[in-house]
């Protein structure tokens, strides 16, 4: 490959398609802090050293000299003899660097109310909520469970709690309660933090309420002995005498004096709950002082991060693993000023993102391709109102990006010259794995391109061989990288039945992909039943467990079907009891009802697209239900091969019933 300054090279990958390639331009690659193509090949040589001189850009308050143990293989440590404050590492430091009047976040509220928090008024906001929650009884090892809107103090508790080596749950507040509950259970905390609400799409949307309403599941009695409550929104709540407290009362007997110890590198740092290929959601555990390592570097090099000019602004939520290592911890750690809005982007207004970008001067831009797709649909119009010459690094996360979003991202967003980092990565990996460094890469949209330096990541076939370019396989990360999840809470077993019984001790992250003729790698979505909607992982086994729930419901299948907004969309078929047939002549309106149903029982983002009530479900002669067929009925596609069937009518019976439906 050539390089021409801004040009488009064209060359066919495969099937006859062609993918253009964007070479970075002379001028962003003469600035770029990783420029140097060797940055590879040295980094593959000694992988481990790699690691350990970008975990020396840590403070460690005891230093390491034991860089990967991997005696006991799945289960790796990393830094294992040294020690250092995470919190420290994401505040103090920077303090004393003499960088504390540096504005760390711009909260933007949905409403419209704003403020800049500087890195010493931060530090200075941990430290009052550490002393808060040791006086709480919150002791290194405890965990807390975070039910929050997108606000500062969301922040200020992951770091508090993080201080005093505790581990934080994040639970996104689109969970319902019993999806809270479960978590509070399974990570048995002992203080909730949550927020009387948040704003969102111009509503005040309740998140005390559901933590009362999880707390009283299941006859009442949990492990949670207190819930501290931030006011945001001022709605009404009922606080429990002896269990609740308010944040703002309880905060004013504390000041910000607080000496920070130092934990052990495998310190659990927190835990975040994400969907399997079972009902029960794992329990991701991820740790500190490699997990930190591997997020602030990332976050540095592939966003070409310059923190002492550059505004940067990750859209996610925090309740997810995007939120937890591109909005707190790699931001943070690397001193970087950073953008946090609360809201939706269509309020009150399609422009409020793009106001947000021209309103602080945001340089690095780091969202989704769903919402993307919006955008699409919406119009540039609405975008070209607003200037956003400040951005310079553009970031995809979360699925695939297809080539057309990736073309008008780069157009309409990044002027036709922002380089497009798609970054590949999980809940699991803890930080980003494949993605192009912005000063090096040939830019292919659609592509997540190279395993960065110091991963090792492959494409194999199914008996664990490297499979050539040109060809499809499995995703496979063949060595230790210092993010990784340490196990599954609590359940050693499933970690890892899971995610190593397939390639020995390499890592199978679930996902097909293919190598094409330049050995660049494409992301083909998940190979198991879980599915991927708007960026947000779902399981079909936990939806299909919520809808039997339902009275109406005796068997139920979810498949992912492609959808032009979403990336996936839920598709729900019910089969239901006879009983309930009985009863109710007239089904009308059912599908609705066990739409919302499934919302109320899991949270809004698992609410299927469609819910079709069907008579039979079509299943093998041992009886495992052909999700496949149903896949194509939903996409409307040409209906696959019937042949294993027990009964092969069933098909035309279920695509007629979906039809008169539709
Ligand atoms: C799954 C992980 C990474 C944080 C957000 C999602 C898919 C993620 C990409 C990408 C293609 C992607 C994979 C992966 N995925 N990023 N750039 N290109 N697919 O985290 O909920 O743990 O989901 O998201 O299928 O396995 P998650």
């Amino acid at each position: 490959m050539t390089e021409q300054n801004g040009t488009i090279e064209s060359h066919p990958v495969h099937h006859g398609e062609v993918a253009e390639t964007y070479p970075p331009n002379a001028e962003f690659k003469a600035q770029a802090r990783v420029n140097d193509p060797s940055v590879y090949w040295r980094a593959a040589q000694d992988p481990e050293g790699y690691w350990a001189d970008e975990a020396t850009n840590l403070q460690w308050t005891k230093p390491f000299t034991e860089i990967l143990d991997w005696s006991n293989p799945p289960f790796a440590k990393w830094f294992a003899d040294g020690e250092l404050n995470v919190s420290v590492n994401c505040l103090d430091r920077h303090v004393a660097a003499g960088l504390g009047d540096r504005v760390a976040i711009h909260f933007e509220g949905e409403p419209g109310d704003a403020r800049s928090i500087t890195y010493a008024e931060l530090t200075h906001e941990v430290k009052r909520a550490a002393n808060m929650l040791t006086s709480l009884g919150v002791t290194a090892g405890d965990r807390v469970a975070l039910y929050m809107p997108m606000i500062p103090e969301t922040v200020i508790s992951m770091l508090a709690v993080a201080r005093l080596g505790a581990a934080h749950s994040v639970v996104f507040g689109g969970f319902s309660a019993e999806s809270l509950r479960a978590r509070i259970d399974d990570a048995e905390a002992e203080l909730v933090i949550t927020a009387d609400g948040g704003y969102r799409k111009s509503r005040v949307s309740a998140l005390k309420p559901t933590v009362d309403d999880a707390l009283a599941l299941h006859g009442g009695g949990s492990t949670v002995q207190k819930v501290l409550v931030v006011e945001r929104t001022k709605n009404d709540v009922t606080m429990e005498p002896g269990r609740d407290l308010w944040w703002h009362e309880e905060i004013t007997a504390y000041d910000g004096d607080h000496e920070a110890q130092g934990f052990p590198a495998e310190n659990p740092l927190f835990i975040l709950y994400t969907s399997g290929t079972t009902g029960k959601p794992k329990g991701i555990l991820h740790t500190s002082g490699g997990y930190l390592t591997q997020v602030s570097t990332t976050h540095r090099n592939v966003f070409d991060l310059k923190p002492e000019t550059d505004v940067y602004w990750c859209t996610a939520d925090i309740g997810w693993i995007t939120g937890h290592s591109y909005v707190v911890y790699g931001p943070l750690a690397n001193g970087a000023t950073q953008v946090i809005y609360e809201g939706t982007p269509e309020t009150p207004t399609w422009g409020r993102w793009w106001e947000i970008i021209q309103k602080y001067g945001v340089s690095i831009f780091y969202t989704a391709p769903t919402a993307i797709r919006s955008f699409m649909k919406i119009g540039r119009q609405v975008p070209e109102q607003y200037d956003l010459s400040s951005i310079r690094v553009l970031g995809s996360v979360g699925e695939p990006i297809n080539p057309e979003a990736w073309r008008w991202y780069r157009e309409v967003i990044g002027a036709g010259s922002a380089p497009i980092v798609d970054t590949w990565w999980q809940t699991e990996t803890g930080a980003m794995m494949i993605a192009p460094l912005p000063g090096l890469t040939h830019l292919k949209p659609g592509s997540a391109q190279a395993p960065l330096p110091g991963i090792s990541a492959t494409v194999a076939d199914d008996d664990g061989n490297p499979v050539s370019n040109g060809q499809g396989g499995l995703l496979v990360v063949q060595r230790p990288w210092p993010a990784m999840v340490r196990t599954i809470w609590g359940d050693d077993e499933r970690f890892k039945e899971t995610y190593w019984e397939k390639f020995g001790d390499r890592y199978f992250a679930g996902d097909g992909a293919r190598l094409d003729e330049d050995g660049d790698l494409w992301l083909l979505g998940r190979v198991d039943d879980v599915m991927n909607v708007s960026g947000h992982r779902l399981s079909t086994a936990e939806i299909e467990s919520a809808l039997i729930e339902n009275h109406a419901v005796a068997e139920s299948a979810v498949v992912g079907a492609d959808d032009p907004t979403t990336g996936q969309a839920v598709v729900a078929f019910c089969v239901l009891k006879e009983s309930y047939l009985t009863d109710h002549v007239n089904t009308e309106g059912l599908d609705q009802e066990l739409r919302v149903f499934v919302g109320k029982q899991i949270g809004a983002i698992a609410r299927p697209r469609n819910v079709y009530i069907v008579a039979e479900l079509p299943k093998t002669r041992s009886g495992k239900i052909m999700r496949r067929l149903l896949k194509d009925i939903a996409e409307g596609k040409e209906i696959g091969d019937t042949s294993t069937l027990a009964d092969t009518m069933v098909m035309s019976t279920i695509q007629d019933q979906v039809i008169g439906k539709k």
